[in-house]
């Protein structure tokens, strides 16, 4: 195993929820990568993991209690809030996440969170209406504004049997941004979105309408970007691939789900939209399996937001490079040309999709790059080979400006 974060300092905040267990999980992962952990367990996490296990993982004590005089005497809040590189906090429920928007300060985790000044990551973990509330969203903005970096959460089955937005992202996806978190490059401290994939659109509840992408252009990029030290989050469609190293990838399935959790990303610096987002879905997404009765069902469809012109549009959370893809089966120059102009976007990265050029699916790619310039035509590269090249024009793109 990599020690890929050897000798970093890492404080996690287990709050309460039924995720807290995969905290037990994450701590063993940091370790095995070389990192030492320390744990402030809230009065709910203890609900879900003993504090014996978090000790056993972390091998340090596990700190509860604001009050606790041997605590206090011993290393002091002030101290744990400053003795480490990076604070985590998994689960990141509703309400922490609302103390910390706030600045509320009424037991340990959230007084050692209003007086850290270390980089803190969060990884949320509740019910999808709490998630999608006005409330959590505000606070969530409030505090990425203010420099926290999230995590998930991801789509999929929730404790209590229902399913959406909500899921605490998975360990590894965890492990994942830590590392991007600490990782160097031209692209420190700058944060990107990507989205990869395809859509799904449910028709009702076992069949949908999707296409063939297979994400491995946008994953790549994603990786690319990272490696060069972007903040990476990855918006991706159901795939076959694992989720990239180093990045925050979060899983959705339509485009409405794709818009909301790149909106959710927002702000960044750099958006890239390679996914294939369906262009219309159903449009009543019915909950029972549609039955043959001996008519043919009526599928009436509408259109799907787009979101590549969506964060392209004019506003103060617009990033400032915005890049889109053209799949494009005859005139690809021309018509991915035309495309930039319409959608907004600052450059567009033309491929050729037509059965013959063996894009979908395949492992290589010809692009031409279309910006305020013009065009480029890059030779056609393996897609881990175009996604390093696009990654290292961007970088330049900002380190000349
Ligand atoms: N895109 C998007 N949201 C949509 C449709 C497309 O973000 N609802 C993005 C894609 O990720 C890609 C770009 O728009 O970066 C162009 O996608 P493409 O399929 O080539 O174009 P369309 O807008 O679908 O136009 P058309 O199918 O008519 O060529």
């Amino acid at each position: 195993m990599a020690a890929m974060l050897q000798g970093r300092r890492i404080l996690l905040v287990i709050a309460g929820g039924i995720a807290a267990y995969k905290c037990l999980d994450l701590l063993r992962r940091l370790r095995e990568r070389g990192a030492t952990t320390r744990c402030i367990l809230t009065k709910g996490g203890a609900q879900f993991v003993t504090p014996l296990s978090v000790a056993t993982l972390s091998r340090d004590k596990v700190y509860q209690d604001l009050f606790s005089l041997t605590d206090e005497s011993e290393i002091g809040h002030i101290r744990l809030a400053r003795e480490c590189d990076l604070v985590v906090v998994a689960p990141a429920t509703a309400d922490l996440l609302a103390k910390m928007a706030h600045g509320l300060a009424d037991d340990l985790a959230s007084t050692v969170l209003l007086a850290t000044d270390r980089p803190i990551l969060v990884a949320p973990a509740m019910n999808f209406v709490m998630w999608e509330s006005n409330a959590t969203q505000e606070n969530l903005t409030a505090l990425r504004q203010r420099g926290v970096h999230v995590v998930g959460p991801d789509a999929g089955e929730l404790a209590e049997g229902e399913s959406g937005v909500g899921r605490m992202s998975e360990p590894l996806a965890i492990v994942g941004a830590i590392e991007s978190l600490f990782a160097s490059g031209p692209l420190k401290g700058k944060r990107a979105l990507v989205t990869s994939g395809p859509t799904y659109e449910p028709v009702d509840p076992v069949r949908f309408i999707g296409n063939r992408s297979s994400g491995k252009q946008g994953h790549a990029i994603a990786t690319a970007l990272a490696l060069l030290g972007a903040d990476t989050t990855l918006v991706t469609g159901p795939t076959r691939l694992a989720d990239p190293r180093g990045v925050t990838v979060t899983h959705i399935e339509s485009a409405d789900e794709m818009l909301a959790a790149c909106r959710a990303a927002l702000p960044v610096d750099i958006a890239v939209c390679a996914a294939a987002v369906a262009d219309w879905k159903p449009r009543d997404r019915r909950n029972q399996k549609i039955k043959k009765n001996g008519s043919l069902p009526a599928l009436e469809l509408v259109e799907n937001p787009d979101i590549l012109a969506t964060l392209s549009a004019k506003g103060s959370s617009r990033p400032s490079l915005v890049i889109g893809f053209a799949a494009e089966t005859e005139n690809v120059v021309s018509n991915a040309t035309a495309k930039r102009h319409k959608k907004g976007c600052d450059w567009i990265v033309a491929n050729d999709v037509s059965a013959a050029a063996g894009t979908f699916g395949g492992d290589a790619n010809t692009v031409h790059l279309i910006d305020e310039g013009g065009t480029e035509t890059w030779p056609r590269l393996p897609k881990d080979d175009v996604a390093r090249r696009l990654a290292q024009r961007i970088a330049d793109r900002f380190t000349r400006s």
